[in-house]
């Protein structure tokens, strides 16, 4: 899976996603990072990639040629068109089964704009997917094209190891992800669950499962119409509500 994000701050990309598990994944070569810097290929003499907005209003609009040039650069060097990502509130809102279809492909562009926003046409011209990832404006595309890296990378088969495995986590089968607990059995005054340390890996997975639909009925109740829930969950639903 390559990356190739077109920005004006490729410093900010680089130091952003190099550490960690994303890190780990460039080195082994299952991702690889090409930041690309805008200005680089403008064709202004003062190396200027904005200018004024045609019709007058606040703030400066990203031109039209650099990043056109920018982006053919990357093209011509991999020999095909990839899907071109453009990061905008005015987008599709980012999940994790958008995540999983772009983990498909080979190649992702990822346009970041900035200033005002950018020439329309040079959006016509390279943009397959208008993104967002969240209903709130942020100052440029980069925070948003970071979290797309690595929500992507994380579903490239091979980045996690089976420890850290994408699967039976929040989000699948539209639910919230368990409470998890760790050593000493008693911290603060509080045990950890008895049915954890039962070894019992029926009961486990039940219980589990149970506290994910719970945990999702309680945190965000709208994930529920997706969920396929049986009538074993909802009894035990009701069977924990009433302990509690
Ligand atoms: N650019 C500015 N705000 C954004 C957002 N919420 N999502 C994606 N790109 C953005």
């Amino acid at each position: 899976m390559n990356f190739h994000i077109l920005t004006l701050f490729p410093e900010m990309i680089e130091q952003g996603l190099n550490t960690s598990i994303l890190g780990k994944a460039m080195q082994n070569g299952f991702v690889t990072l090409d930041a690309i810097n805008i200005r680089d290929y403008t064709a202004d003499k003062h190396k200027k990639v904005d200018d004024y907005p045609y019709g007058g209003g606040a703030g400066m609009v990203m031109q039209a040629q650099p990043i056109y040039d920018a982006w053919k650069a990357v093209v011509e060097s991999i020999g095909h068109r990839p899907r071109c990502i453009y990061l905008t509130p005015q987008g599709r809102t980012f999940n994790q089964d958008m995540a999983k279809e772009f983990a498909k492909e080979e190649d992702l562009i990822f346009l970041c704009g900035h200033y005002e926003g950018v020439d329309e046409r040079v959006l016509e011209e390279i943009v397959t997917d208008f993104v967002s990832i969240g209903d709130y404006v942020l100052t440029g595309g980069e925070l948003p094209a970071m979290v797309m890296v690595d929500a992507i990378s994380r579903m490239v088969p091979g980045v996690l190891t089976n420890a850290e495995s994408g699967t039976g986590e929040t989000f699948e089968g539209s639910l919230l992800e368990y409470p998890q607990y760790s050593r000493p059995v008693e911290w603060n005054g509080k045990r950890v669950p008895d049915v954890l340390l039962s070894g019992d890996h029926k009961k486990v997975e039940a219980w589990r499962h149970a506290q994910s639909v719970l945990r999702t009925l309680e945190h965000r109740p709208d994930l529920l119409d997706e969920a396929e829930l049986s009538l074993a969950d909802v009894k035990q639903i009701l069977a924990i509500l009433q302990e509690k």
